[in-house]
């Protein structure tokens, strides 16, 4: 498992519940061989690391403790290329400005290698999913991802199994939690460093906060979207986004006192094998059916070809949603 943040200790704490949640997985299945950071330690032991003992040797600042016999001090790549794992978890931060790297490149490097992958990392899927997709594919493994769109609730899932042959033709959605949740502080007069205090304290801020209130997140998302669902190659870099910023040239109360909502709409949409995509922050009256998405609620309205649009809500998630979302994806994989 690469990353050991909000997410990838939410995961290891539900692994580590007295009563197994997830019996199928843990104890019997799942044996976890490595924990890696960037800053904080890593700790590996191919025999395997028991849940609740990975949790005890971590400390906030410190990170895992050096005099633990599991403690490793190598490099990641080394660990990828010759550690005992059969699935890589990759969890570590989004990274845009370096176009999803490190993490494309562990993940590479692991489908290369033969083992299957499950991420939440938004960043190596916006991308690059086509040549992941095409690798995974060569190697014979699954590259999985249902956290990286509405934290764990199944859309890809929902896709795959629920949609088989249609054709999807556009999507809509909020689809950054952060955004959501500011603007709705926002409107309720707190300050904007309040609110992000608030929303850190959820643990639903990115490394980076500008890569939510910049829109990126939301551009990574619709990325991921677009290409996974129009078989498209675009990248986050080439979807206009509006930022947060334009929230303060809004007279934000007068606004709530003519019913009238500012949201982060995520668009996609495929006329004649041309992909248009957009992140933009639009007025909504009560009428819309995104209106009363409050907080860090997300939805995804999907039109194809073969049915009446479709519309999932995900209300007020928190980050064992985002783990839920591994575990589904490990559970795909385990049922093999
Ligand atoms: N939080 C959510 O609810 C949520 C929802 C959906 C998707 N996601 C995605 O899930 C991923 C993890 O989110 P998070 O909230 O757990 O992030 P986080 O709290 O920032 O933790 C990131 C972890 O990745 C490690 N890391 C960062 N860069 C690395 C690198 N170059 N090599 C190895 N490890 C590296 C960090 O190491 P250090 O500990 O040393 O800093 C940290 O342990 C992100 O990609 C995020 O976008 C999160």
């Amino acid at each position: 498992m690469i990353g050991f943040g909000n997410v990838g200790k939410e995961l290891i704490r539900l692994f580590a519940e007295p009563k197994p949640r997830f019996p199928a997985l843990v104890p019997d299945l799942l044996t976890i061989t490595g924990v890696v950071t960037k800053s904080h330690g890593a700790l590996y032991n191919p025999r395997g690391l028991s849940p609740s003992a990975i949790l005890q040797t971590y400390r906030q600042d410190a990170g895992f403790d050096r005099n633990s016999s599991d403690f490793y001090s190598g490099e990641i790549p080394e660990l990828l290329s010759d550690g005992d794992y059969d699935i890589l978890v990759e969890l570590s931060a989004l990274n845009i400005r370096s176009k999803g790297e490190p993490a494309f490149t562990y993940i590479k490097q692991a489908l290369q290698k033969g083992r299957h992958v499950v991420t939440a990392n938004k960043g190596p899927l916006a991308f690059h999913f086509k040549e992941l997709r095409e690798l995974a594919k060569k190697s014979n493994r699954l590259l999985l991802f249902e956290s990286t769109v509405m934290d764990g609730t199944p859309v890809f899932n929902l896709i795959k199994h629920g949609l088989r042959g249609a054709s999807v033709l556009s999507f809509s959605g909020i689809l950054n939690s952060t955004t959501n949740f500011l603007s709705e502080l926002s409107e309720r007069g707190i300050s904007i460093d309040r609110a992000l205090e608030s929303a850190r304290a959820k643990g639903i801020v990115e490394a980076d906060p500008s890569d939510d209130l910049d829109g990126w997140d939301a551009a990574a998302k619709t990325a991921i979207l677009c290409n996974v669902l129009f078989d498209s190659e675009i990248t986050p870099f080439q979807i206009p986004r509006s930022t947060f910023e334009e929230i303060f040239a809004k007279d934000i109360r007068r606004s709530v006192e003519q019913k009238l909502r500012w949201k982060f709409i995520c668009e996609g949409t495929r006329v004649n094998q041309k992909i248009h995509a957009s992140v933009k922050l639009t007025p909504v009256d009560e009428s819309h059916p995104f209106y009363r998405i409050n907080g860090t609620s997300s939805v995804l309205r999907i039109e194809a070809d073969s049915l009446a649009p479709l519309t999932i809500v995900q209300e007020n998630p928190t980050v064992t949603d985002t783990a839920y979302g591994v575990i589904n994806d490990l559970l795909e994989i385990t049922n093999l």
